[in-house]
């Protein structure tokens, strides 16, 4: 078993490069399935969900040459086969874009319900809504999902909820169906724009992402023959931002786009840290106890569900009671548990969590119980007098690329260590 420990408290000071987006680049593999040929995608980030993406692939016939750590070359020429795979669709939960992307291309797949962080329940409902008014048959059963259509037809589709993931999947399965297909009450997510921006340069005509009307003209083929590099990672840009504030540190993040961390950058300077934009880059640093703050979490443009573990270690260490509202995930609250072992002082209830400020943590063996949590358990880490042992690394490391070399880099005191 492996173990981050890290031993603490230290600021955290120095340039981190972020690298590309987990999100975006999650979709942007399976909508490979889509071309008739070849595309190259740089700037993927190398963690485990994109290794588990590119198996997926190859088991459904395409053929994937790295071209360095960060670089593939995908080759969709060949599909041989609409079964996916049961065991590695099962480990994470953008496997459920192979659905649309195979309903897209082939007309039918079979797929095992999606894994992932356990954050409450994860309906796909608005998923299956979508590729039924497509014209698609899709049945459930002991766990499988079964989707077919003899050729899918545009139309208007209402989500019912604003959702990141039933957004890219019926736009996936939209891009060659006959005519045109309208998604209302869409997510505007970064990666939503990354995933059309993707598909139009192969060929598709996908207009509005970003808004909350997509429009998607279906066209009769996508081209390929094209290289794409994937958005810098919101999360992850994020992630240092707030190791700053909460450590009193001073960080200078390359790669990023500072536009897409417009909420989080209010956030900070409300707590009392300071923000540079320098346009592609944009530096952190923050010299007192940050002030206590309310966050509610919202979809896009609002505050990120995927940073407010990282806000919770702030706003733990934060002059006055703060409260978080959780307004996506029922279960987000769990790292809570965690940091009050390491002296934080925080009560979760349903939706809502209060955090009463304490001076310090205290290191501790804590245990990552999702991705962001783990994230968060870091940066705690960082903060805390003492050692802190983190486990259930597979969470960690499952979104964040050498997530130890990284904040080595920015003189964090911490080594993975197996036991
Ligand atoms: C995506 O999950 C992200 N995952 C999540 O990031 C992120 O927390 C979430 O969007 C919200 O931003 C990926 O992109 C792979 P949703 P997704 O569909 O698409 C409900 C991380 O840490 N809902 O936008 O699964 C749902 O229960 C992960 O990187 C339905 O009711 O989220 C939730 O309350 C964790 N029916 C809300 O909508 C549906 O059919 C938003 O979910 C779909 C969703």
């Amino acid at each position: 078993m492996e173990k981050l420990v890290v031993t603490g408290p230290t600021p955290l000071k120095g340039e981190v490069i972020i690298n590309g987006a987990k999100n975006a680049a999650v979709a942007i593999l399976p909508a490979t399935l889509l071309i008739d040929g070849c595309c190259t995608i740089e700037n993927l980030p190398n963690i485990s969900d994109i290794k588990i993406s590119c198996e997926i692939l190859e088991k459904l016939g395409a053929k994937i040459t790295w071209n360095s750590k960060n670089s593939i070359t995908v080759d969709t020429t060949n599909i041989i086969t609409t079964k996916a795979p049961l065991d590695l669709t099962s480990k994470f939960r953008a496997s459920y874009y192979v659905i649309g992307a195979m309903l897209g291309r082939m007309g039918e797949i079979e797929v095992g319900m999606p894994g992932g962080c356990k954050l409450g329940a994860r309906p796909i409902d608005q998923h299956i809504k979508g590729f039924e008014l497509l014209g698609a048959n899709v049945t459930v059963e002991k766990g499988t999902i079964y989707a077919k259509a003899k050729k899918l037809k545009g139309c208007p589709i209402y989500m019912d909820i604003v959702s990141v993931g039933a957004t890219i999947n019926v736009m996936l399965a939209s891009v060659l169906a006959k005519g045109t297909t309208i998604i209302d009450n869409a997510a505007k997510e970064p990666h939503i724009v990354d995933v059309a921006n993707f598909l139009n340069t192969m060929g598709a005509d996908i207009r509005g992402a970003g808004t909350d009307v997509i429009k998607i003209n279906g066209v009769e083929k996508l081209h390929g023959n094209a290289t794409y590099s994937v958005v810098p990672d919101q999360i992850e840009a994020g992630t240092f931002m707030l190791a700053a504030v909460a450590t009193r540190g001073d960080i200078t993040l390359k790669n990023c786009i500072t536009k897409h961390l417009e909420s989080i950058t209010a956030k900070i300077i409300e707590v009392g840290g300071n923000v540079q934009d320098n346009g592609d880059s944009i530096r952190v640093w923050c010299n007192k106890r940050p002030s206590k703050a309310n966050i509610k979490t919202l979809p896009y443009p609002g505050f990120p569900t995927d940073l407010q573990p990282q806000m919770g270690v702030v706003l733990s260490i934060a002059n006055g009671t703060s409260m978080i509202t959780e307004s996506i995930w029922e279960s987000r609250f769990q790292y809570t548990e965690e940091l009050n072992k390491m002296g934080a002082q925080i009560t979760a209830h349903g939706k809502n969590a209060f955090f009463e400020g304490v001076k310090k943590l205290s290191g501790a063996p804590v245990y990552s119980t999702d991705l962001r949590a783990g994230a968060a358990l870091v940066i705690a880490g960082a903060v805390a007098e003492g050692t802190t042992e983190i486990y259930n690394l597979e969470h960690i490391d499952r979104g964040y690329e050498d997530i130890e070399g990284k904040f080595r880099k920015i003189g964090a005191k911490i080594k993975r260590v197996t036991e």
